[in-house]
Order: C-alpha cells, then sequence, then structure tokens
C-alpha cells in the first residue's frame, strides 16, 4: 500500500512477544508494543498529529503559525514532523538533561530548540514548562500544545491507541503496562481497555525519584522528588492528563535497573528501545509475581533505544553512573572453586578452643574469621573484631573458651550463585558453605573471595 503522507503511517505499531529477558518459568506472557515504528521514532507521533489537528478544527491554529511545546524531545520530534509536513514553524523548550541526539534531531527537521535548567523547581521561571509558556504569550500566531494538560492527548490514545491494543491482542489483554509523563498514553489507553475488559489492570511503573507512586499510594508526596536518568517518564508535579483514577497499581524501578534491562533487550531479543521501554518491562517483572493467574501483559515501548546512544549504550557513561554490572556479576562461585583447587586445606577452628588459641590461628594464616567445627559438624563462626577489643579492654580472657563468641552467620550457596551475591553475604559477616559436583563440602570465606580477586580479576 502507497500512503499519502508520512503522517498517515503513524499507529498501528507492532507487538512483539518477548522470551529471552522474561523469567524462564514465569507462566505470564509479555508483549511488548514497538512504537519506536512510529514515523518519528515514539509513541508521541500520535499525540503530535492530535494535538494540532484538533487545534486546526478549533481555529486556534493557522496557516503559517508558530507551534511551541514544553517537550522531553520525542513530542518536539513528532510535532517537528508533523510542522514540516503541514508548513508551520516549531520551537521546543526542553531541560538540559535532555540527550544531544535528541536536540540535533529536532534542527534537523527545522525547528528551534531552547535549552533550560533541569534541577529547578516546576514552578521556577526557568522551567522548561515555564519558559515554553513565557514564548507562547509573546510570539504572535502561536499555539502551545501543551501535552501535560491538553485533553486532546488522552483522547487519542483513547480513540486509536486503545482500540488498536484491544484488536492486535484480540481482546486476550489482562494488563497493560505504560509509564507516565503526560500520563496521555495510560490514561486514554488504559480507560479505552477498562471500558472494554473492566478485569484489565492498568499498572504504572515510575522511576524512584517521581513523586507519582507517593501520590498514587499516599496522596500525598512523602519522598521529595529526586533527579535520575531515565528520560520521559515520571514527573515532579501531577499532570492535568495523569488520570491516577485509571491506573490499579504503580511499581518502582530505579535507573540502574532501567539501563540494564536496555542493554538486554537489544543484546537478548534485538530490540533496541530506550531507557523507559526498559524501566516499564522491569515494572511489569516486578508486578507479575503479584499475580495470581497466568496473564498477558502488553507493555507499551515508547521509543527507540538510538536517541541513547551517548547514554544507554556508551560503557563510559553508564561507568560514570554506576550503572554497568559489576564484573563479579559474570564470575561463579564454581569459577571460584576451580581457580583456588581441589584440595586447599580448611582452616578452622574448634568448639574445645579457648579465645588464644584461635588468635594464634588468624594471625598465623593471616586470616580475619574462622569457621568453628564441632567434630565435623560446622557450627559458627568466629571473627577477629569480636575478640581484639575485648581482649584489650580486658573484657575478654586469652584462657576463656570461645563457644559462647560463636556467631551463626553461617549461609548456603550454590556453585552458580554469582562472586557479587557472594560478596554481599560477606559484608553482611556471614560465612558460606557450598557443596561441588562431587558433594564436598567448601567453606568460603571473605578471605577467599579477596584472594581470587586479586589473582584472577586484575584490571
Ligand atoms: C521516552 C518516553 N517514554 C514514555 C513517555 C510517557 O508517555 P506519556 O506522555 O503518554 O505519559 C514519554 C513521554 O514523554 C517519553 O518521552
Amino acid at each position: 500500500m502507497i500512503y499519502n503522507s508520512i503522517l498517515e503511517t503513524v499507529g498501528n505499531t507492532p507487538i512483539v512477544e518477548l522470551k529471552h529477558v522474561v523469567p524462564k518459568d514465569s507462566p505470564h506472557k509479555f508483549w511488548a508494543k514497538l512504537e519506536y515504528f512510529n514515523p518519528g521514532l515514539s509513541v508521541k507521533d500520535r499525540i503530535a498529529l492530535a494535538l494540532v489537528e484538533e487545534a486546526e478544527k478549533r481555529g486556534e491554529l493557522k496557516p503559517g503559525g508558530t507551534i511551541i511545546e514544553a517537550t522531553s524531545g520525542n513530542t518536539g520530534m513528532g510535532l517537528a514532523l508533523v510542522s514540516a509536513v503541514k508548513g508551520y514553524k516549531a520551537i521546543f523548550v526542553m531541560p538540559d538533561k535532555i540527550s544531544e541526539e535528541k536536540r540535533a534531531a529536532l534542527r534537523a527537521y527545522g525547528a528551534k530548540v531552547v535549552i533550560t535548567p533541569t534541577s529547578v523547581e516546576p514552578d521556577d521561571p526557568r522551567s522548561y514548562i515555564c519558559v515554553a509558556n513565557k514564548l507562547a504569550e509573546i510570539t504572535p500566531g502561536s499555539f502551545l500544545t501543551n501535552q501535560y494538560h491538553n485533553p486532546d492527548n488522552p483522547k487519542v490514545h483513547y480513540e486509536r491507541t486503545g482500540p488498536e491494543v484491544w484488536e492486535q491482542t484480540e481482546g486476550k489483554i489482562d494488563v497493560f503496562v505504560a509509564g507516565a509523563g503526560t500520563g496521555g498514553t495510560v490514561s486514554g489507553t488504559g480507560k479505552y481497555l477498562k471500558e472494554k475488559k473492566p478485569e484489565v489492570k492498568i499498572m504504572c511503573p515510575d522511576p524512584v525519584g517521581s513523586i507519582l507512586y507517593d501520590l498514587f499510594y499516599h496522596k500525598e508526596v512523602r519522598t521529595p522528588p529526586q533527579p535520575y536518568k531515565v528520560e520521559g517518564v515520571g514527573e515532579d508535579m501531577l499532570p492535568e492528563n495523569v488520570h491516577l483514577d485509571v491506573i490499579d497499581d504503580f511499581v518502582q524501578v530505579d535507573d540502574k535497573e532501567s539501563f540494564t534491562m536496555t542493554r538486554d533487550l537489544v543484546s537478548k531479543e534485538g530490540i533496541c528501545v530506550g531507557p523507559s521501554s526498559a524501566m516499564a518491562l522491569v515494572g511489569a517483572i516486578k508486578y507479575s509475581e503479584t499475580l495470581e493467574k497466568p496473564s498477558n501483559i502488553l507493555i507499551m515501548m515508547a521509543d527507540s533505544g538510538r536517541a541513547y546512544l551517548s547514554k544507554a549504550f556508551n560503557d563510559d557513561w553508564l561507568r560514570d553512573n554506576d550503572f554497568l554490572p559489576s564484573p563479579m556479576k559474570f564470575t561463579t562461585v564454581k569459577d571460584l572453586l576451580l581457580k583456588r583447587g581441589k584440595d586447599v586445606p580448611v582452616i578452622s577452628a574448634n568448639v574445645d578452643h579457648n579465645v588464644m588459641d584461635v588468635v594464634t590461628l588468624l594471625k598465623d594464616h593471616g586470616i580475619s574469621q574462622v569457621p568453628v567445627f564441632s567434630g565435623d559438624k560446622l557450627v559458627g563462626v568466629l571473627d577477629e573484631t569480636d575478640l581484639i577489643l575485648p581482649l584489650a579492654t580486658g573484657k575478654l580472657k586469652p584462657t576463656e573458651p570461645i563457644i559462647h563468641l560463636i556467631k551463626g552467620a553461617i549461609v548456603w550457596v550454590n556453585t552458580h550463585d554469582d562472586l557479587q551475591s557472594l560478596s554481599e553475604l560477606f559484608q553482611k559477616g556471614m560465612i558460606a558453605l557450598v557443596k561441588d559436583e562431587s558433594e564436598k563440602l567448601h567453606v568460603l570465606t571473605k578471605i577467599d573471595l579477596l584472594e581470587y580477586i586479586s589473582q584472577h580479576m586484575s584490571v
């Protein structure tokens, strides 16, 4: 089929079932609706077209007019595309955290871009919303599309996205998941789906740092808004287009989870979406664990990963922000045991030992904790910190038995557990027990981990 204009290709985006980034044993289906198949590469093309067409109908936007919007980029892209095709001028105001690629793309369509500081209050005159309002006031023939408060935004999702999802899933959808920026997608699509099938659950994943979660659960902001790196979703104010009454649940997702999933979606599913889409999926997976019945979960994936090459797909940026998984995530207890060699003697104390025996043992082997056995049964752990200060202050005598000092901080681990989780156990003062393939018992302490890191993981 040949379209009359690029604008006719907005919508009807494909849905793909995810197989490799979701839990293997999950009874649920995870369906990703890929909005980057829109001509401006995001879900926002849908509202861009609708906001302009509705304004034209009302006579608020006339030929030669200027479209102004406070946008995190994607709505700008949609509006830039619509303006280019329909012959309008366009000015976009956005916070400085928005990636350089997004700004450059808007300029390519002939739009003007105005950058404002991210870390200011929403009612600060320098905030991107206030600056856009001011520009609209002083620009003759301008139309402020006002995506946060314009009811035409949720309306087009109600009239178009909702029916599209319903038809594509043949009504088999049980959970609809969409992050809220303006709230248009979740409110409009959610309302339509609930009308068709009241038992459909509408879940809104929210970045840690946004206030929407608090507003939904507590009707007030308990944790003040914090900056976060995922773009386009979550808020530090409540837009009129976020209709909390349509939403059944919110799930919080942090930046690290979102950026890790962004990379997994490309490398394991071949789906290159932005961090807000990955955030929505992480939220969907967490939410799915609370569902009683096997469910079909549709996740709106708002935009393309191509807009985030300098962030989500740049290892230096990820490392600077502490979003890269540590190399210890990819190394397991089995690797450690293999490298350690089979016949490492277990340095241990016996319940019958006295304090001085154990201090000598720690000193001779240069270790700071030992497992304590009673015969061949492991009963606990002794740590140097439990001995040195009490000895120094005279609260403990060298000849005292150790039995009352033993801590039960022992935990069983598996050979396939990663070293990151092992180190977290050690940080809590635990000692790990593991059985290898031949059922031989090994005791692992933080010294084993330190030795492994120093010998095999040096950078
Ligand atoms: C990347 C991205 N994801 C999700 C959304 C959320 O969509 P909505 O504004 O309909 O709530 C936006 C909105 O700006 C976005 O830019």
